[in-house]
């Protein structure tokens, strides 16, 4: 059966799926303009876009500010006019001139995590881009949504729910993200879920709710369209495909990887992550890694006791494939579960059918 469209405000998803922005350059405009075009929901990541640029060493902001008005006309151009986000990561720095990036190149929706983005519906006044909070728990989105009403009188046009499942940052302590099951967390997700119903229906607007983290097949996400949810967020299943922007030395570690190989590791912002135990991960376990540039790409990352360089561990990723052994390659828990590459339209066609 097809799945419904879901709408926020005056902006239809034909396919309720959000792709969850994925950084530092594995969700760029190839990927988010695909998963657009299927009618879903192809999001961006602000985080480093331009690391590929001559210039992006000398001027990092410049360059990411430049890359990211480029992907997002792009992105756009490839989807021929369909939904268009970018994540921008609330605990990066310059997130005001992100979000200025994305009104100017005509983004429709920010989505914000990694910190509480309390500031985003001022730096969007007078804007109609639809913007989202990612929360992993009731308190958070209790305490963006009273914030936001009571300094802004304006609260988000959509809401993601992330469970401790999910790949990249997660906001869960590392003993969490291991052992909450996804059936412990429906039970926070159905609080969440209701909250932000019921505030939406208390100032006579719909809000819909997208659940992310662990979400793989349809049986999934019909399981969190009947607690409640209006969609869902997916990220790592979208990583094997032809479109995704990393190489294919990136997409073929999460082929090669078993349910043994995918851990939590520590981040220097400030969070737990899950990712691929390659080499890199086991030295990084073993020792600290001495710093010796640092990009100011994080408010609060601290070069001289910082575990290592996430801005290069990342780009290494996903820059050229020698590197990929030396690198952190992130991925949510399912990961292991790909098994070959596959277009981002057989995805759609496998779960809106
Ligand atoms: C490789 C990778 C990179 C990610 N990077 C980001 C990011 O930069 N910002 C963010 O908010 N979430 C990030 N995420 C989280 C995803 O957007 C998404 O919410 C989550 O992974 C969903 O769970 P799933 O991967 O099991 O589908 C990342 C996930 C992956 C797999």
């Amino acid at each position: 059966m097809r799945l419904k469209p879901v709408s926020i405000g005056d902006i239809t998803l034909k396919v309720p799926i959000i792709q969850g922005g994925m950084g530092i350059g594995v969700s760029l405009s190839s990927l988010a303009g695909a998963v657009a075009k299927e009618g879903g929901m192809g999001v961006i990541s602000a985080a480093q876009p331009g690391y590929n640029l001559d210039e992006w060493k000398k001027d990092p902001l410049g360059a990411n500010l430049n890359a990211l008005g480029e992907h997002i006309k792009k992105a756009k151009e490839l989807s021929g006019g369909g939904v268009i986000g970018v994540n921008i990561m609330r605990a990066s720095c310059d997130y005001d001139k992100y979000v200025q990036c994305c009104v100017d190149n005509g983004a429709d929706a920010i989505i914000s995590g990694a910190g509480l983005p309390i500031e985003l519906p001022k730096l969007l006044e007078g804007t109609d881009m639809k913007f989202a909070p990612i929360v992993s728990s009731l308190k958070a989105a209790k305490v963006l949504f009273t914030l936001w009403e009571r300094r802004y009188k304006r609260v988000s046009d959509f809401v993601v729910i992330e469970g401790p499942k999910a790949g990249g940052h997660l906001g869960f302590t590392a003993d969490e993200a291991v052992s909450l099951t996804k059936e412990q967390f429906d039970s926070e997700a159905k609080k969440i879920i209701d909250y932000v119903r019921s505030y939406g229906k208390n100032l006579g607007k719909n809000i819909p709710v997208f659940f992310a983290g662990g979400v793989f097949d349809r049986k999934d996400i019909d399981h969190y369209l009947a607690l409640g949810a209006d969609g869902v967020q997916m990220a790592t299943r979208f990583v094997t495909t032809v479109e995704c922007d990393a190489p294919m030395s990136f997409k073929q570690a999460y082929l090669n990887a078993s349910e043994d190989d995918i851990v939590i590791v520590k981040s220097p912002v400030g969070m737990p992550g899950r990712a691929i135990r390659n080499p890199y991960v086991r030295l990084r376990e073993q020792e600290r890694e001495k710093i010796t540039h640092c990009f100011r790409c994080l408010e609060k990352c601290d070069p001289a006791t910082t575990p290592y360089c996430i801005t290069m561990a990342l780009i290494r990723a996903v820059r050229s494939e020698s590197e990929a052994d030396d690198s952190l390659i992130f991925c949510g828990e399912n990961a292991f579960r790909l098994n070959k590459l596959t277009t981002v339209k057989e995805i759609f066609d496998e779960l809106n059918s």
